[in-house]
């Protein structure tokens, strides 16, 4: 029998996930806003320097909040990158807003400054910049714009718990950021997600539109004496159960990521050569980044090798897929955005990036999914 089938991801148990489902169940609070979750906000604040967490859903429901927080309204305009998932766009759309879409820097596949500054109007409100892969976007550079034009700078950094930027962690860099805890993450609880709240005049605004827009959280702290609705708002916030797996996983957080680097540099060890005679094209980052392990990708020659790629990986069990489809070529994006210049590096990098698996139990599969992928290759050069 051949090696087992390698999935593109798979979620693992990495510590005391089993152990704080039972005590949070033993505690008897399962709604939200418990032990768990004042753990995971206090743990979420150490690793990435921010004043304060908020436990939320999804990171879906953190760039909600951060599209509310940023009093987005219709007429207002915010500009993010094509090359990113749906929930950037959907938040600011929600909110009446039009997304903007710039494209993305060659390298680095993060927004590009450049663009980004030529797409500023009287109506842009806000910037919402993605850390692809795990690799910090060019913060300074965007901070600077966004001084400028008295923008709001907002990091959906769904992929980026533990990143740096000049030595800073990801979400410390803008006013508000957004995470993901989905499986398909590196630290996970199945759905999940955070923001961070790096202005404090917004915390408490932030605290009353994730408790459905009432003053409840005033009200546990005993600084009103019954709460109300005050504001707009929604559910946002993750039951005690989701907040006990996930504490068990920030718990371990350094040492996932740290498993997770070892198998990206493998990667990028095992491709090195065939990038060398350009048959590929690896990640790169810029040097003021440092990534998280979270992704690892290869860029091939056009969309028809990448599909050649990806059937041969099929035929031998190992799940790569390819990623974002870019929002200005979908059809809501069509109808609820524009974009501003050509995109054609987010076309291009969207028709020949693929994904090779990446998950914290990878382990010695890696060097299987590296074999059959280096075959790929191989197999051409013979015929
Ligand atoms: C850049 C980006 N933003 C937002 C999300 C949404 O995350 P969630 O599934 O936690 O809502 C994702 C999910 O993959 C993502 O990649």
């Amino acid at each position: 029998m051949g090696p087992l089938p390698v999935p593109f991801n798979r979620p693992s148990l990495v510590g005391n996930e089993v152990k704080y489902l039972r005590d949070a169940i033993r505690r008897g609070q399962l709604a939200g806003d418990g032990h768990y979750t004042r753990q995971c906000s206090a743990r979420i604040c150490e690793l990435t320097g921010a004043p304060r967490a908020m436990l939320t859903h999804s990171c879906t429901a953190a760039l909600e909040m951060a599209a509310i927080l940023c009093n987005l309204g219709p007429g207002d305009e915010v500009i993010m990158p094509s090359f990113t998932f749906v929930s950037t766009a959907n938040a600011v759309a929600l909110r009446g807003a039009v997304p903007v879409f710039v494209d993305i820097d060659s390298d680095t596949l993060n927004i590009d400054p450049v663009c980004v500054a030529a797409a500023v109007t009287p109506r842009t409100r806000a910037i919402f910049a993605v850390h692809y892969a795990g690799f910090p976007a060019d913060m300074d550079a965007l901070a600077a714009i966004a001084r400028a034009h008295d923008l709001l700078l907002v990091e959906d950094a769904a992929q980026a718990l533990g990143s740096r930027y000049k030595g800073r962690p990801c979400g410390s860099l803008g006013d508000l950021a957004a995470f993901s805890f989905h499986e398909t993450k590196n630290i996970i609880s199945g759905e999940g997600g955070a923001l961070t709240v790096n202005r404090p005049e917004m915390v408490e605004r932030a605290e009353i539109i994730r408790e459905k827009g009432t003053n409840r959280s005033r009200f546990f702290r005993g600084q009103v004496d019954k709460y109300t609705w005050v504001d707009i708002g929604s559910s946002f916030l993750p039951g005690e159960l989701i907040a006990s797996y996930l504490y068990a996983q920030l718990e371990m957080a350094e040492m996932i990521n740290t498993r997770r680097l070892a198998c990206f540099e493998r990667y990028m060890e095992a491709f090195a050569e065939l990038e060398t005679r350009q048959r590929l094209r690896l990640p790169r980052f810029a040097a003021e980044g440092t990534g998280n392990g979270h992704m690892f990708y290869l860029l091939l020659r056009d969309e028809a090798d990448r599909a050649g790629f990806i059937a041969h990986m099929k035929a031998n069990g190992i799940g790569t897929p390819f990623h974002y489809v870019p929002l200005h070529s979908a059809p809501a994006g069509k109808r609820l955005a524009r974009s501003h210049g050509r995109l054609a590096v987010t076309d291009r990098i969207s028709e020949t990036l693929v994904r090779l698996p990446m998950f914290f139990d990878l382990g010695s599969q890696i060097e299987n999914v590296i074999d059959h992928a280096l075959g790929y290759f191989d197999g051409e050069a013979i015929s």
